[in-house]
Order: C-alpha cells, then sequence, then structure tokens
C-alpha cells in the first residue's frame, strides 16, 4: 500500500487489509514515496478513525518506497496517480510496473479514480478515505482469497 507520507491514507489500508487476511502466508506493508515522515507514527486523525472501526494502526511507522519492495511483493496498490507515476519510476521490469495499481480501480476498474489525500483536510476527509478503502480491500481479500 503506497501513498505520498506514508502517515494518512496507506497506514489505513495496510490496517484495514490486514485486519481482513486470514493467513499469515500474507505480507501486508506500507510505505510513502516521499521521505518527509520516516520513523513517523500515522497521523492522529487516521489513527482515530481506524479505532473507530476496532483496528489499531498506532504501531506502524513510515518507511520510503524502495526498488527492492518490487522483489519483496506481488501487488503494489497506490492511492493516486501521482504516487503511481513515482513508483512505476522505480520499476525496471515490465513485470514489475505490471504490479503497480491504483488501488480503486479494483473496485472501479480502469476508471483510475484517486484516493484523495486528506492531510489538510478535516476528519470527514479521513472517514471517506476509510470507507474507500474498506470496499476496496473487500474486494483485494476477496480476489486474492486471502
Ligand atoms: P498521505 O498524506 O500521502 O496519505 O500520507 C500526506 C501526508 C503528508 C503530506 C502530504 C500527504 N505532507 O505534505 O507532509
Amino acid at each position: 500500500m503506497v501513498c505520498l507520507g506514508n502517515i494518512c491514507r496507506s497506514p489505513l489500508a495496510e490496517g484495514i487489509l490486514k485486519a481482513k487476511v486470514t493467513t499469515d502466508q500474507v505480507l501486508v506493508d506500507s510505505a510513502g514515496t516521499a521521505a518527509y515522515h520516516i520513523g513517523k507514527g500515522p497521523d492522529i486523525r487516521s489513527v482515530q478513525v481506524a479505532k473507530s472501526h476496532g483496528i489499531d494502526i498506532s504501531l506502524q511507522r513510515a518507511r520510503q518506497f524502495k526498488k527492492t519492495d518490487f522483489d519483496d511483493f506481488d501487488f503494489i496498490f497506490v492511492m493516486d496517480q501521482a504516487n503511481f507515476d513515482n513508483v512505476v519510476s522505480l520499476a525496471s521490469t515490465k513485470k514489475d510496473k505490471k504490479k503497480v495499481q491504483l488501488i480503486l480501480n479494483e473496485i472501479s476498474p480502469e476508471m483510475n479514480s484517486e484516493v484523495p489525500d486528506p492531510y489538510y483536510g478535516g476528519e470527514d476527509g479521513f472517514k471517506n478515505v476509510y470507507d474507500m478503502l474498506d470496499i476496496a480491500c473487500d474486494s483485494i481479500h476477496k480476489k486474492l482469497s486471502i
């Protein structure tokens, strides 16, 4: 799960998908394309909206997406087009490029809809992001049978 800062959207996506996955054979992780927040915990507004749904993301720590993530992960879900472009620019093979998908295409294929960045907005933006990611993660969970 990849966003820009790895403190708002992708920590939620990581927490939501982890809560749905029932096997220990799957590694779910998140990262940001930017280095601004490395080592920090998620934004308190993401922590709170996750908590309101019974999910604790408070122990996550931000990290930056790195080239070797292409070796370690089969699927790379990004939140918006800028994340897509940044991650794809680090891919060195066609196979790796194909791993990168806009997460909302899981529910609206080929629409290229984006998960809006809630960082500069209010709490409602975080609730909206949570709801979008919950539906997308349901779809991923079912599709991958995890
Ligand atoms: P995220 O949100 O990409 O969903 O983690 C953001 C967090 C921080 C900033 C931008 C977006 N920032 O500019 O610091």
